[in-house]
């Protein structure tokens, strides 16, 4: 490199002899690229010096940054944008100056090639598909490419709305847009969103070269892309996707298909998939000029939008949650290098899977039997296959997880584990006595984690010789699936202790809250009192599908009548007498459970419950189920009267655990029912859904749901007080 230009604050831009132009964006201050008014500004200056100086010939936009190339906008700017005028004006800037660097490739014999490595995701990707030509590094760890906008209530509101559909065609486009999922660059490179991959260590010669060969030669319409793109548009899947897309017809049944399945999958709860695909389809059918225009627009109502700073909301509270040791103090960590795992069931079965994959520790399962050591390593092997399938693992990286799993019928192998997580039957007495067991078996530092979703951890340390070495791991089913880890700590419980649990969660690639003992800790106890409303629902005449149609609507991945044959009718039974006892009437049950229970009604599991079961699918609603409760189901209760019913009273549990000093903070709260219950993203948690709706409004619903119900609606203290100051629960 010969002349280094004026140094601008975040992109290094220096010119070869050649005259080709290198910018390496390389953000001040972060250890990320991301796409800010300040980024937009240096670019913009790069852009202009490759317009103005003859000298330079071609243009190479990469990264300083070790494995990112630019990983999306800066949401913490997105996240304060509260007035739509602003976004329109900061998104026209930077519509613009994404359009001078497309034409410096186009018309005006400039070459532009984006050498990419590492994250390319959403802004970093409109930015890529602005220059002429992408070379990637092959990667396929580190590399990613995709637009995930929508999973913050966005679009891509840089051009990537109309320039990925013309790169890639319209169902793919649609397909990345609508799922915000991620590539790698062989997939990258087959559906033609790059030109080429190569080593990473060549990567920025290769484009270097590559530009130096277009030079002179004209762009291909408008994206460029050489020999591969060609190829991947001569594919049969992409000429029959052409066929369809480039003909009116085929497109409208594309656009209409897709719009069935989005309104399946979002309920018209979320704003964001239903303008991806407005502007998609104004761009395919008016033309560029009406896509940007409609991007322009729909992007700015977004990001003032509700739903969007909700999601951004969750976004930043798992951030901070990554950094978060659990503790107020400063106790380290200790080491995890050998994890036990009692029981091979269901979920310690998925414990050791993520031990394994996630964490990637040794583990050793104790279960009762060989059959049941069989089942547990069975259900590791089967969490590897599939993420060997997902290309999530590599074949030889799957064989050395599976020799990390090993199992036992007794305790042979337990005396060098730093930690156990119990996962036997929700027992009081088999718990403690597994307890026992197992401080016989380990050394004096080991920590005992009990995965009980009920139980009071308290209760299992009292058999415990060391219970500040007692902790609760509260895992979610599936485990491997379910991105919450609920830690329960006892006034016992040692601060090293809780820190390692969190460390280790973390390791399993959990988002991990930590909470204090109490009946139902937090997850389990704000659903009790939802799922005893469901019984008067029910005993009053609403019918199975109403409630949960309601809830579902409401946002709920299920609703909580399915929900409830999904975890054991018999199972919520015995945490409601947990609940009951703890909390008196408040919680106590309608007297429809134990008619339920007393009819062997399990739920799924016995294929007995709400619904029928046939070869364990799902059907209908079982009428006979109103017999049992002795009620006939023809009341005709508004949705919603049945969401207030429902949601105020999960909302107001939550309030109260906060009250109660069994949540550390409100933003705990949100992330535990998200995560946890799936409480809807779009609402923010709880607490964010308190303040959206504003604290007097919802106490005011509260009390007149009180006046007709009783106390079971008496609302938390401090929403009072929130309502009547005037203060929101997050602060
Ligand atoms: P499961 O019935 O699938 O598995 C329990 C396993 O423990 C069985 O394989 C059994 O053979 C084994 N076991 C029993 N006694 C044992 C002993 N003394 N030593 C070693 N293994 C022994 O049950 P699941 O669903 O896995 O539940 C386990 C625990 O996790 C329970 O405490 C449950 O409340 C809790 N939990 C369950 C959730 C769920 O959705 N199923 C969610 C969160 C927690």
């Amino acid at each position: 490199m010969t002349s280094t230009l004026p140094a601008l604050e975040h992109v290094h831009l220096d010119v070869d002899d050649d005259g080709v132009a290198v910018a390496l964006i390389d953000r001040a201050g972060e250890a990320m690229n991301t796409l800010s008014p300040e980024t937009a500004t240096d670019l913009e200056a790069v852009v202009r010096r490759v317009e103005e100086d003859d000298t330079i010939t071609a243009l190479v936009v990469g990264s300083a940054k070790k494995d990112n190339f630019v990983a999306g906008a800066d949401i913490r700017w997105l996240q304060q944008i509260d007035d739509l005028d602003v976004a329109l004006d900061l998104m026209r800037e930077a519509h613009a100056v994404f359009a001078r660097l497309e034409n410096l490739h186009r018309t005006g014999g400039k070459p532009v090639v984006a050498a990419i490595h590492g994250a390319c995701l959403g802004g970093g990707l409109e930015l890529a598909m602005a220059c002429g030509i992408r070379i990637a590094s092959n990667d396929e760890r580190k590399t990613q490419f995709g637009q995930p906008e929508v999973k913050l209530g966005l679009l891509p509101g840089a051009g990537g709305t109309q320039r990925l559909p013309r790169l890639v065609g319209i169902a793919t486009a649609l397909d990345l847009m609508l799922t915000g999922r991620s590539i790698r660059p062989r997939s990258a490179l087959k559906m033609g969103l790059v030109d080429e991959i190569c080593p990473r260590e060549v990567l920025l010669d290769v484009a270097i070269r590559r530009a130096k060969e277009a030079i002179g030669q004209p762009a291909l319409d408008g994206d460029g892309g050489p020999v591969a793109r060609l190829k991947s548009w001569l594919s049969p899947k992409h000429l029959q996707e052409l066929a369809l897309e480039e003909n009116p017809v085929g497109r409208r049944v594309l656009f209409s298909k897709a719009e069935e399945q989005m309104m399946k999958e979002t309920k018209g709860n979320y704003p964001a998939p239903k303008a991806i695909l407005r502007v998609v389809k104004t761009g395919a059918e008016k033309g560029i000029a009406a896509g940007y225009a409609a991007e322009l627009e729909e992007f700015s109502k977004l990001v003032v939008s509700p739903e969007a700073k909700a999601l951004m909301g969750i976004f930043f509270d798992s951030q901070a949650l990554k950094r978060d040791t659990g503790i107020d103090g400063d106790a380290a960590p200790r080491p995890v290098a050998k994890v036990g795992v009692l029981g091979g069931g269901l979920m310690g079965g998925g414990i050791a899977a993520v031990n394994t994959t996630g964490a990637g520790v040794r583990t050793r399962i104790k279960e009762i039997d060989d059959a049941g050591v069989q089942r547990g390593i069975a259900h590791v092997q089967g969490h590897v296959d599939d993420r060997v399938k997902r290309r999530r693992l590599q074949r030889r990286d799957a064989a050395k997880a599976m020799q990390l799993v090993t199992g036992t019928t007794d305790y042979r192998g337990f005396g060098d584990v730093d930690l156990v997580i119990e996962a036997v039957f929700e027992d009081l007495d088999l718990k403690r006595s597994v307890l026992q067991d197992v401080e016989g078996a380990t050394k004096q530092d080991a920590i005992f984690a009990s995965n009980t979703s009920s139980i009071p951890i308290a209760w299992i340390a009292e058999a415990s010789k060391r219970p500040e070495q007692v902790i609760g791991m509260h895992y979610f089913s599936p485990v491997e699936k379910m991105p919450l880890l609920e830690i329960i700590v006892t006034e016992q419980t040692a601060d090293w202790v809780t820190a390692t649990c969190v460390e280790f969660g973390k390791r399993q690639g959990k988002t991990v809250i930590v909470v204090n003992d109490a009946p139902g800790f937090y997850t389990t106890r704000i659903l009790g009192p939802y799922m005893n409303e469901v019984g008067h629902l029910l005993a009053e005449g609403v019918p199975v599908e109403d409630i949960d149609k309601a809830m579902v609507r409401w946002g709920f991945p299920v609703g909580p009548v399915t929900l409830m044959d999904e975890v054991g009718i018999d199972v919520g039974a015995k945490i409601v007498k947990i609940m009951q006892d703890a909390f008196g009437d408040r919680m106590a049950a309608p007297e429809g459970f134990a008619k339920l229970t007393a009819d062997d009604r399990k739920g799924r599991k016995n294929g007995r419950g709400f619904y029928r079961y046939e070869n364990g699918k799902k059907q209908g609603v079982d009428d006979s189920v109103y017999e049992v409760l002795g009620v006939e189901p023809s009341t005709k209760m508004p949705m919603e009267a049945i969401q207030d019913r429902l949601a105020t009273l999960f909302v107001n549990e939550a309030v109260r655990c906060l009250d109660e000093g069994i949540l550390r903070s409100s933003r705990d709260g949100d992330i535990g029912a998200v995560f946890g219950l799936g409480f809807p993203p779009f609402r923010g948690g709880p607490f964010a859904y308190v303040d959206a709706v504003g604290a007097d409004q919802f106490v005011a619903t509260m009390d007149e749901l009180a006046a007709t119900h009783g106390d079971r609606y008496a609302v938390a203290e401090s929403l009072r007080k929130h309502a009547e100051a005037g203060t929101t629960l997050r602060s």
